[in-house]
């Protein structure tokens, strides 16, 4: 064995719960209940992500409006902890605590264009319905800017080798990355609208 793997970035994903399961179907309801009800979300969405709703600016809190969402924080909690634990995080006597948690929802021709998650230490996505073909999340390798006159990989070059990699959105599931990965969500290609929530977390 003379090659090594230094640098390396992890990410997370895992399953959740079931994406038939009635905490998916209430939070699915709540979801397009909250568009309904925030006329401001809806107002903000329009100007900055276009054709879709987000509620990253009107309600961008929701585990402490919601019991549903509360719940819901509860099970990433757990996720959360065992990705904090495999990046060996020496966090003393800190711990990681939700702050943020938002709605997604992406009808077909939107997108979500390249950005970081700023003033958090770990982020995600719980992914509440995902129409078949849903775009996935999208990655960009963090050193990108430093590869100067690197060649570029082989099309075929493993995930590990690439410089962008999408994983999949699949209901049910959770997704978690540090927040200072860039990522972005590619323009949702089929019909049916793809809802997600997405949250931070921080040291506290
Ligand atoms: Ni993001």
């Amino acid at each position: 064995m003379s090659i090594q793997s230094l640098f390396v970035t992890e990410i997370y994903a895992a399953r959740l719960q079931h994406a038939q399961s009635p905490l998916n179907a209430r939070l699915l309801r709540e979801c397009l209940q909250l568009r309904r009800d925030d006329a401001a979300g809806r107002r903000w969405s329009a100007v900055h992500y276009p054709g879709g709703y987000t509620s990253y600016d009107t309600a961008s809190r929701m585990q402490e409006r919601s019991p549903t969402f509360a719940a819901l924080a509860r099970r990433i909690d757990g996720h959360v902890r065992r990705y904090a634990r495999g990046l060996e995080f020496a966090l003393d006597a800190r711990r990681l605590v939700m702050t943020d948690c938002w709605v997604n929802i992406m009808p077909r021709g939107v997108a979500h264009t390249a950005h970081l998650h700023p003033l958090a230490v770990v982020s995600g996505t719980y992914y509440v319905r995902t129409p078949p073909g849903s775009a996935g999340l999208k990655f960009e390798d963090p050193r990108l800017e430093r590869f100067m006159a690197a060649p570029p990989r082989r099309r075929t070059a493993r995930r590990e080798h690439r410089a962008w990699v999408e994983l999949p959105a699949q209901a049910g599931r959770v997704v978690l990355f540090e927040s200072w990965l860039r990522h972005e969500v590619p323009a949702q290609r089929v019909a049916g609208e793809r809802v997600s929530i997405s949250f931070n977390y921080a040291a506290a």
